[in-house]
């Protein structure tokens, strides 16, 4: 079987071959990181979904194991899919996953590990007592899955939610259990929302360092409908079982977004050794089926990202797991150096720009050259926007930023950047980041989105946007304001591929702009064996 290595990625996690979706029962056991996922053992295309099963102790190098999951029985002889593992207090950890019944409705069935002294946990048992909650009358049992880790009250009660709708209507749906094998759902939905089905919700007490943020609780969605995923923050009320989110944020799909782009099926964990919850989501392909049977592979897992509280109590922060830098090779680095309006440079001296780690400052000279903020521009109109005036559209404060996987004659690239506007009150600015895909490519029949959301810096204060982007010949990670704005991109470049590609600084904007500080990494590939 031909697998094209050409745009498979370094560091970013991928099996050999085959189609990936979701990142599965996602934990921390024993010193040892699991990745579960949905997995083709057949075909690059999405189907005969099990769940394949890697290993590691530090989220970059991957031991690749058997499948976990597989359908064996009349409760997922249809397919094993998404679900979540939790660590019960005897310390034996159990996974409840989604399983496609003989009669194609959607179950939920746990499985334990079949030998706990095995520190890799390969083989999972799933008792014949399965499954553990149907759909009872009145769900709907083609939507109604991806159950969440669980939780336990004071009351010693086990919660979960599992994903689901109500025609229109995404639930949420509570369930609850006194020995995790009798499932009741109860009365009432922890959340719902006017926004299509809910799938891979996740749910969980979120701090902020060296803050008392009042045991906040985040609860996450990934819209079927729109492909992406939404959070808020609140209260949660073990008594009750409410989740009231906090007042001052938008729900649905005007709500925060943990990825602007192409990030999807997400689920945390705890990992209680390096005390910080863990984010891991999937980024799909955007190019045809027809390519991805020609590569022989789909679908990559995003860089593991330390997810926290900002200090304000705004919004969430995430930043690629610090190990990942133990990648980083040969270093380049760039001090003020000005980017006048107009005008580009290369960033010279790495070995692999198509695997990189670049970390830079930006300083905009001439703030007053702002354009203005359309009042009536809300949050999700940042993609329309950006998708309007896209990196070669000559701004005010920008377009700044990166043009990452470039080719030698410059058609081919994908640009990372930043524009400025003025708020009305004169006071306060606007920042967009977007991604231009648009000339990422010479192939056809590519789908390349826009992406783009606000970042929320004072850039009057600080005067400047910092941006760190995580390169991988076809996956383009990045986080804008420390981490406040992340968005990920899918690209397939036929030139700047390998050795070829090749990372410039753009400025398209009448103000200038000052590279303050940049820092290029070659990376090294991690060892997925
Ligand atoms: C999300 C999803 C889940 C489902 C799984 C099937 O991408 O559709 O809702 O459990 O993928 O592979």
């Amino acid at each position: 079987e031909h697998v094209d290595d050409t745009l498979r990625t370094g560091f970013h996690f991928q099996p050999p071959k085959h189609w990936i979706n979701d990142p599965n029962g996602v934990m921390y056991y024993k010193g040892v990181y699991h990745l579960f996922y949905q997995y083709n053992p057949k075909a690059a295309v999405w189907g005969n979904i099990v769940w394949a099963h890697a290993v590691s102790t530090d989220l970059v190098d991957w031991v690749m194991l058997e499948p976990a999951i597989s359908p064996s029985a009349p409760f997922d002889v249809n397919g094993c899919w998404s679900g979540s593992a939790t660590v019960l207090p005897d310390g034996r950890p159990v996974i409840m996953y989604t399983g496609i019944n003989e009669q194609d409705q959607q179950v939920q069935n746990v499985a334990y590990p079949k030998d706990l002294s095995d520190p890799y946990l390969r083989e999972w048992v799933k008792p014949d007592y399965n499954p553990v909650i149907a759909p009872d009358a009145g769900v709907n049992a083609s939507a109604f899955r991806d159950p969440t880790t669980a939780w336990q009250g004071p009351d010693g009660v086990w919660r979960l939610v599992i994903g689901t709708k109500d025609n229109h209507r995404g639930l949420a749906a509570l369930y609850r259990s006194r020995d995790f094998k009798r499932w009741a759902p109860a009365r009432r939905a922890l959340h719902s929302g006017d926004t299509g089905m809910w799938e891979c919700p996740d749910f969980y007490p979120v701090t902020s360092p060296g803050v008392d943020s009042g045991r906040k609780h985040v609860f996450k969605v990934s819209l079927d409908l729109t492909r992406y995923e939404y959070y808020t923050f609140g209260d949660y009320d073990y008594a009750t079982d409410t989740y009231v989110p906090d007042p001052s944020l938008a729900d649905g799909n005007e709500g925060l977004r943990y990825d602007y782009g192409n990030f999807y099926a997400s689920k945390t964990f705890l990992d209680a050794g390096k005390q910080r919850r863990v984010l891991w989501g999937w980024a799909n392909e955007s190019d045809s089926t027809a390519d991805d049977v020609r590569k022989g592979w789909a679908g990559v897992q995003a860089i593991p990202r330390k997810i926290w509280l900002a200090p304000d109590g705004k919004q969430l922060m995430q930043w690629p797991v610090a190990e990942i830098e133990s990648l980083r090779g040969k270093h380049v680095n760039i001090t003020d150096k000005l980017v006048r309006g107009g005008s580009y440079f290369e960033v010279t001296g790495l070995t692999t720009p198509a695997q990189a780690d670049v970390e830079a400052s930006f300083q905009v000279m001439d703030l007053g050259k702002a354009e203005p903020f359309d009042p009536a521009w809300r949050a999700v109109d940042a993609e329309t926007v950006c998708a309007a005036r896209g990196a070669d559209a000559k701004g005010g404060v920008g377009p700044f930023g990166l043009w990452v996987l470039a080719s030698d004659e410059l058609k081919e690239r994908t640009a990372v950047f930043f524009r400025v506007f003025k708020r009305d009150d004169g006071a306060k600015h606007a920042i967009l980041m977007c991604n231009d895909p648009s000339r990422s490519s010479y192939a056809d029949n590519l789908y390349k989105p826009t992406f783009a959301g606000f970042v929320d810096v004072d850039i009057a204060a600080t005067g400047k946007i910092p941006l760190r982007t995580l390169i991988d010949h076809s996956m383009v990670e990045s986080f804008g304001g420390h981490g406040k704005t992340a968005i990920l991109s899918r690209v397939y470049p036929t030139k700047a591929v390998g050795d070829k590609a090749r990372l410039f600084v753009f400025n398209n904007g009448e103000s200038d702009v000052k590279v303050n500080n940049l820092n290029a990494y070659d990376m090294r590939s991690a060892k997925i064996r």
